[in-house]
């Protein structure tokens, strides 16, 4: 979601501003703007447009902003008032002296307007944000600092802020509560951003804000207050991924690239995770005692990450025999949670920003849970409300549908579903031992499938024009299932509809004829001959049908339209085969219909709001 990027030092300030935001498209935005305080010039100049950043950098390219090394940026994803022009960000407070970019969400804004109307502040947008600088302005008597601290501690709500006074033309103001922002240290020249891969190429050197820290950024110095306005030591940490990692490294689109990355990311994962025959699972914080006393398992989680947890609610009751409950985030949050000190919360997210998640995982500690994350990014807002962390390293994720971090996912709920089993005693060393042994050959197999790629791509061209899916999958690849359909409707946007086969005749089977289209996915199992038989009424009912099965069944050909095999591997292992071919159905469906694949339309890559 929105992005933030703002730069004081000796180069010019807008063409970084501008790279800062073309490398946060990926959030997902519908408008974007800019600000710049040139130094030797008391007014600060701006400009934005509705639309991509292309819009906006032609907008500049017609009528340049003055040379200035300070500015802020801005790429909004619409939430209070439409994708406008004047609801686009920068904001200006009434004097146009202070400048304001935002992301997250100022729930008191009502109340703040009112006041601040009453006060005689004219609004010019339908934005929460146009709040904030209109409420500095109505504290600021000469010393920036002091209005912008003021004027925080009446904000209710999840913000990070970068803020502009232009009787301060050295001096760029950032803030921080609930959504992310950080600090990058240069030399002679100082960023903030809301996500590390806008500033990757300038620095390294990043200080993560807390919440309720407050930076003031100069040239050459950086200093972080508390909501006290107490000054904390600064903490500069070294981002460890490289530049070519948040570079498409000459795919066509990220999702492609970050689908061939899996057999590597899970590779890695399991070369640092098992040692032997045994799983370690660094970052857990809980004893084998505490873990054989879990007597319940809660899973939460949002879109993908969702389905993920349903896959770990079978694979942990299947080796541990711990009930599990899994469940949407955005749901759990608001009901009853049936949750104790016996009870293991599951957070599972790959940006660890996710609001739902963040607060259904708050919600469990209060009530004495032990949180347990599941998370691709260092240092997220998840990773520091939970107990323990156990990070997929998947490396940045750019494209907005979600590959690499999904099987990560998966690859982490598999060993830790080993570790419970082995905890409880439920699974045998023997069991475990040959377990591991299938799992170290996944990142093999899932070569080969990258493999049929050209093949997967021929055989989602004619199913580009077909007017709805379905995905039916049983037992463990009913998420994947899910999953399948989640991936094609997000980036191709054709209707798509994952359901666990048996309930096929409960309605779905409704929607088939000819011009639709049936993804089954039916690899070797216990289950096999049921699926076989949802194909065939299917076909009888003129469906089309895309098949996943197992390399070297041949009788499956019989009952398809269409098949794409994956290698024999465990039974259980299946839904990691299965994600694969899934993902490259959803991307060649949509690059047939030229959807912008890595940014599709209305999403955001983390919903850090409600
Ligand atoms: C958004 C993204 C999805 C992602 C979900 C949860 O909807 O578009 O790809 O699965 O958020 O995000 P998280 O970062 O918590 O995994």
């Amino acid at each position: 979601m929105c992005g933030i990027t703002g730069y004081v030092g000796l180069r010019s300030a807008a063409p970084l501003l501008i790279a800062g935001l073309e490398k946060l498209e990926y959030r997902g935005y519908d408008s974007s703007g800019i600000g710049v305080l040139p130094a030797d010039h008391s007014k600060i100049e701006i400009a934005k447009t509705p639309g991509k950043i292309k819009v906006l950098k032609d907008l500049l390219a017609a009528n340049p902003l003055p040379q200035a090394n300070l500015g802020i940026s801005h790429s909004r994803w619409a939430t209070h008032g439409a994708p406008t022009k004047s609801n686009a960000h920068p904001h200006f407070d009434g004097s146009q002296k202070i400048l304001v970019v935002h992301n997250g969400i100022i729930e008191n804004y009502e109340e703040l307007k009112v006041r601040l109307q009453q006060k005689g502040h004219k609004f010019l947008s339908q934005t929460d944000t146009e709040v904030v600088p209109h409420l500095i302005e109505e504290y600021y008597r000469g010393d920036f600092l002091a209005a912008v601290q003021k004027a925080l501690k009446e904000l209710k709500g999840s913000f990070a802020l970068g803020i502009l006074c232009s009787d301060y033309p050295d001096t760029l103001i950032a803030a921080r509560l609930g959504s992310p922002l950080i600090v990058g240290i240069g030399k002679n020249e100082n960023f903030i951003a809301s996500d590390v891969p806008a500033i990757l190429d300038q620095t390294k050197k990043v200080v993560y804000l807390k919440d309720g820290e407050l930076a003031v950024l100069k040239k050459d110095s950086v200093a972080v207050y508390d909501l006290a306005g107490k000054k904390v030591p600064l903490k500069v940490d070294t981002v460890k991924f490289s530049v070519e990692s948040v570079q498409k490294q000459g795919f066509a689109h990220f999702m492609l690239k970050e689908i061939h990355e899996q057999p590597d990311v899970v590779g890695h994962m399991l070369k640092s995770r098992v040692c032997g025959d045994n799983v370690v699972l660094d970052g857990l914080s809980l004893s084998d005692r505490q873990l054989k006393k879990t007597l319940r398992i809660f899973i939460v989680a949002c879109g993908t990450a969702y389905h993920a947890g349903l896959l770990g609610k079978y694979l942990i009751e299947k080796f541990a025999h711990i009930p599990v409950g899994v469940e949407a985030a955005s749901e759990f949050r608001y009901r009853e949670q049936l949750v104790d000190k016996n009870t293991l919360v599951i957070a599972i997210s790959q940006s660890g920003e996710t609001a739902d998640t963040l607060a259904a995982v708050k919600e469990c500690r209060n009530k004495g849970a032990k949180v347990l994350a599941v998370c691709n990014v260092v240092g997220s807002s998840l990773t520091r409300e939970s107990d323990g962390v156990l990070y997929t390293h998947a490396g940045p994720e750019i494209g907005v549908a979600s590959t690499k971090a999904y099987t990560a996912q998966l690859t982490m709920l598999y060993l830790l579903a080993l570790k419970l089993g082995d905890v409880t005693g439920i699974l045998s060393k023997g069991e475990q031992k040959s377990f591991i042994s299938e799992l170290k050959r996944i990142p093999e197999h899932f070569r080969e499938i990258l493999k049929s790629k050209a093949l997967i791509a021929k055989i989602a061209k004619p199913y580009a024009h077909v007017g709805c899916f379905l995905f039916l999958g049983r037992n463990i690849n009913y998420p994947s299932a899910l999953e399948g359909a989640l991936k094609l409707k997000e980036i191709s946007y054709i209707p798509a509809e994952g359901y666990a086969a048996g309930e096929m005749k409960h309605g779905p089977i409704a929607l088939i004829d000819e011009y639709r289209a049936v993804v089954c996915i039916a690899p070797q199992s216990e289950i096999y001959e049921k699926m076989i038989s949802n194909m065939q009424e299917i076909r009888a009912r003129k469906g089309k049908i895309i098949a996943i099965a197992t390399e070297g069944d041949e009788g499956i050909v019989a009952h398809a339209t269409n098949v794409i095999y994956i290698p024999k591997t465990h039974e259980l292992l299946t839904p990691l085969l299965a994600a694969l071919p899934l993902q490259l159905l959803a991307y060649y469906v949509a690059v047939q219909l030229k959807c912008d694949v890595d940014q599709p339309r209305n999403l955001a890559k983390s919903v850090t709001v409600e």
